[in-house]
């Protein structure tokens, strides 16, 4: 076994299967009981989890409610699966909450979500300002946002900005493209305004002028829904991170099914580009 400074641990592949089912991954959970109670808890949890909470709408259809009630249970789950990742010591959670794309929508639908998000905002308070346990970054365009919720955001950026426990990041008109072309921008203007020289910018460089400049990579990125892409999300972010896909819609995703995927990430090898045989080396001189 070896830990990467990200608190992502390698396993031989010899010793657990890639990939697994859903009986498989049940199946394993003894093995990391008898090894360290703690494992699942803290070592082998992606240290940024990134979640595409889709199929909301889908779920109305199927249950005769109206989307906006979709939207609502979605809500609700967002609002489980943060406190679960709290319990559980995940340090960053980031959730898609509204693409740059979702102004295609129609009027009734947008202005919905905009008030879900913010009832979820106040419904969260007490974790981010009572207990201050999470501290609320967003990622994204706040300009064309209803102004009230703008200000909200703001505000709680603001208050919850020295919360330890767990970083919340939410997407909101938040689009990858868009945030890597701002962020070359950024650059541009600096390069133009002497402050930075063209030969001597780097990945980290990239990195640091996007958003998401605070968070690491996530590792692991989930989506719900049956969708099998990532919608122009975290573009730049999610070069290494290992993906799954479920087909239950989000609002019928729970903790449970949250721990059978944390199972499974911790059975995925990560190579982050090395060859199996180096990895393999590298396995074999920290144990
Ligand atoms: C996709 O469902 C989901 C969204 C457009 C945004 C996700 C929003 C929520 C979960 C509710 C608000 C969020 C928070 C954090 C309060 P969809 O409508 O595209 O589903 P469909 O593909 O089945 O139509």
């Amino acid at each position: 076994m070896t830990r990467l400074a990200s608190g992502q641990v390698f396993y031989s592949p010899t010793r657990l299967p890639k990939q697994l089912d859903d009986g498989e991954a049940n199946s394993l959970a003894p093995i990391f009981k008898k090894q360290n109670p703690n494992d699942l808890q803290l070592a082998n949890l992606p240290r940024h989890l990134a979640i595409i909470m889709d199929g909301n709408g889908r779920w109305a259809k199927l249950h005769g409610k109206s989307r906006f009630l979709g939207h609502k249970a979605g809500a609700e789950v967002a609002r489980k699966i943060l406190r679960y990742a709290l319990a559980k010591g995940i340090p960053y959670l980031t959730l898609f909450a509204f693409s740059s794309e979702n102004w295609r929508r129609p009027q009734h639908e947008i202005d919905g979500l905009m008030r879900l998000l913010e009832n979820y905002l106040d419904g969260n308070s007490d974790t981010f300002l009572d207990e201050k346990r999470v501290r609320l970054t967003v990622f994204g365009n706040k300009e064309r946002l209803p102004p009230a919720l703008a200000t909200k955001i703001t505000k709680l950026e603001q208050d919850s900005r020295n919360n330890v426990g767990m970083d919340l990041g939410l997407a909101l008109n938040y689009g990858g493209r868009a945030e890597i072309l701002q962020a070359t921008q950024r650059i541009a203007r600096a390069c133009l305004a002497g402050k930075q020289r063209v030969e001597e910018l780097s990945e980290q460089h990239l990195a640091a002028a996007l958003d998401t400049a605070a968070f690491p990579d996530p590792d692991l990125l989930l989506r719900t829904g049956g969708e099998k892409r990532i919608s122009n999300f975290m573009l730049w972010q999610s070069a290494y991170t290992e993906l799954m896909f479920t087909n239950c819609p989000w609002p019928d995703f729970d903790e449970k099914k949250l721990d059978k995927m944390l199972i499974e990430f911790t059975t995925r090898v990560r190579r982050f580009g090395a060859s199996p045989e180096a990895e393999q080396e590298k396995i074999q001189e920290q144990e």
